[in-house]
């Protein structure tokens, strides 16, 4: 009886840390990939984000909508497939772009919202097969040179909104509404089949990308309906894997493999389960001829790697033109990522989260990867310190070697480590121009000392409300206001103490600047921080007012670095870090932070 509770028990046990990194297997080659391509094509693209001389309406130029929103009839809407040029359109370089951009694999609009299939397909006319002659079927061109070169094939379809159905979801439903059996004539006669032509007739589909954005309760569509949808998907393809955007939540469904962020949203927290962020380089998916907002190589490049260090995906996409040519802007930056990639890949692919804060250090992110033989931190350098200092704090062991990823010979790199503080000598030319990478190895996964605040790229330590040791799970953080011109802040009502951890490499006497905003003349309030049994004290001071934005009649408080003193830090080491505010009854203390140089 004992030994099977005690196998129940490490059934469990083995479970909860399996259950840790929720990857099933399927997925398993997506989160290894990171880095795929989207690709908005279709009808739309003929249009450029015009219709008849007028601009796409609505203040969100997603040129794709161009049919709703120009409130445009579905049969002279196909007119605009005259403006394809079938003789350049080759699917193909699409893929050969993502390939050499060091992409794993391509999503394809197969059916956007304007319910015009790219594919020859027998359930609906309203098909390429029936507007080209020769008939083309883009998908299984793509899916074909997919094949040809490696690359792993993903699917969009529109499964709630199509505007070509009589029973499809449309917005203006809103208005003239639609039974519950209308829409399921819809799903039954074009969803189910058409997914069934894709999933027969392409052969292996890596994913089918979902696209739906508000919860199942709040629209037409069933969860019975998504789930037959999922169910036809695991029938046929059982490797496939289906996103979030399917419209259940990877809470409400476990099964679902992972879960689509926002439109170009990044991640903002590491995630044990696979996610993904659909992005585009400018604003619009489809081409739009207005695009101009190019976000920069360096700008797509961190966003891979930050979503990477976040344990996400990345998808960025293409808006081809009619006759299939890709934007400059677009695929300039694309192969610079890939050029990128081809040097610095390892740190990416097959990489992971590791355990440090996300924001642990101001120079950049980190990536890691395990294997059976040895750890690799791989630390991304957005802005080199100035010194060709870098720390890397919270890690207790010491590192085996430590080496740029970008040279093949592996020269070690200098670096001293005490406690729990690695500082790397950076050679005098940083190899990249982008992003350097520099490899940390050890025996095998290091432990860390959570919720240390690290040493700034500039020799200071900035302890904010948000990093303390430990955390203040309860404490309320005022949000900035205007990108900070009122700045985050802790309205300190009654005595209160923070606290925070830092490990201090250089011994010495440091300058402690503490910055808040009082608005009393009273002398009442103090604040004292507290070092290694040493206390420094003032009182505090009125802090004034300031014009928030000139002309604006916008008078705000002023929040004032005011310098405490200098403590002694009589050696290396972990030092904890006290802040007691002691607010007088008659005003409050808006804490900002502390800075220790
Ligand atoms: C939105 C849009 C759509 C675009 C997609 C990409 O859902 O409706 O046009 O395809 O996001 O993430």
């Amino acid at each position: 009886m004992k030994n099977i509770t005690i196998s129940i028990l490490f059934l469990l046990l083995s479970f909860t840390v399996f259950s840790q990194k929720q990857t099933n297997e399927r997925a398993k080659w997506f989160t290894d990939a990171r880095f795929g391509m989207f690709i908005h094509w279709g009808v739309y693209s003929g249009a450029e984000g015009f219709w008849k001389g007028e601009k796409l309406r609505n203040d969100n130029d997603y040129a794709e909508w161009l049919l709703y929103r120009n409130r445009i009839e579905k049969e002279e809407y196909v007119t605009l497939l005259d403006r394809f040029d079938w003789d350049d359109i080759n699917p193909e370089e699409w893929v050969l772009l993502a390939k050499n951009s060091g992409m794993k694999y391509v999503t394809l609009t197969a059916k956007h919202h304007d319910g015009f299939a790219l594919w020859d397909s027998k359930v609906s006319d309203y098909d390429l097969g029936n507007y080209t002659n020769p008939k083309r079927d883009i998908v299984k061109e793509l899916a074909n040179a997919c094949k040809k070169h490696g690359i792993k094939l993903g699917l969009y379809y529109s499964h709630w909104v199509d505007w070509e159905h009589k029973y499809g979801w449309d917005h203006t439903r809103e208005v003239y509404g639609i039974t519950a059996e209308e829409y399921d004539t819809y799903w039954q006669e074009k969803v189910i089949p058409q997914m069934r032509e894709l999933l027969t007739n392409y052969g292996d589909v890596g994913m089918i990308w979902f696209d739906m954005w508000i919860h199942h309760s709040r629209t037409v569509v069933t969860k019975e309906q998504l789930l037959q949808l999922k169910g036809l998907i695991r029938e046929l393809q059982p490797n496939c894997l289906v996103n979030s955007r399917l419209g259940l939540s990877i809470e409400e469904d476990p099964d679902i493999d992972y879960k689509t962020l926002g439109d170009n949203q990044l991640g903002s927290k590491k995630e044990d389960f696979p996610w993904q962020s659909p992005a585009t380089v400018a604003h619009s998916w489809g081409f739009h001829s207005t695009d101009s907002k190019w976000k920069s190589t360096s700008t797509l490049l961190k966003s891979l790697i930050d979503n990477t260090s976040l344990n996400g995906n990345f998808m960025l996409n293409i808006g081809p033109r009619a006759n299939g040519d890709v934007p400059y802007e677009i695929s300039q930056k694309m192969l610079e990522m890939g050029k990128w990639l081809s040097v610095n890949g390892e740190s990416i692919y097959g990489a992971e989260a590791f355990d440090l804060r996300k924001d642990q250090h101001d120079w950049g992110k980190i990536t890691c990867k395990e294997t059976a033989e040895e750890f690799k931190l791989y630390l991304h350098i957005y802005n080199c310190p100035l010194n060709k200092k870098l720390n890397l704090t919270g890690i207790i062991q010491s590192p085996q070697k430590i080496y740029l990823l970008a040279d093949k010979q592996k020269a070690s790199l200098q670096y001293t480590h005490t406690g729990a503080f690695t500082e790397i000598q950076l050679t005098s030319k940083e190899p990249d121009k982008y992003v350097s990478v520099v490899v940390v190895e050890y025996e095998s996964k290091p432990e860390i000392i959570d919720g240390i605040v690290s040493k700034t790229v500039d020799g200071g330590y900035s302890l904010l409300p948000q990093n303390q040791n430990p955390e203040d799970e309860y404490l309320i953080v005022n949000r900035k206001e205007r990108g900070g011109t009122v700045p985050y802040h802790v309205i300190v009502k009654n005595n209160k103490t923070f606290s925070w951890k830092i490990y201090v490499d250089e011994p010495g006497e440091k300058n402690i600047d503490v910055s808040y905003s009082f608005q009393n003349e009273s002398d009442k309030s103090k604040l004292a921080v507290t070092v290694a049994g040493k206390t420094i004290s003032q009182v505090i001071s009125n802090t004034g007012k300031t014009v928030g934005e000139p002309n604006q009649n916008w008078v705000i408080d002023n929040y004032k670095s005011n310098c405490l003193g200098k403590i002694n830090f009589p050696e290396k080491g972990f030092y904890n870090i006290e802040l007691d505010i002691e607010p007088s009854k008659e005003e409050d203390v808006k804490f900002q932070w502390v800075w220790i140089k």
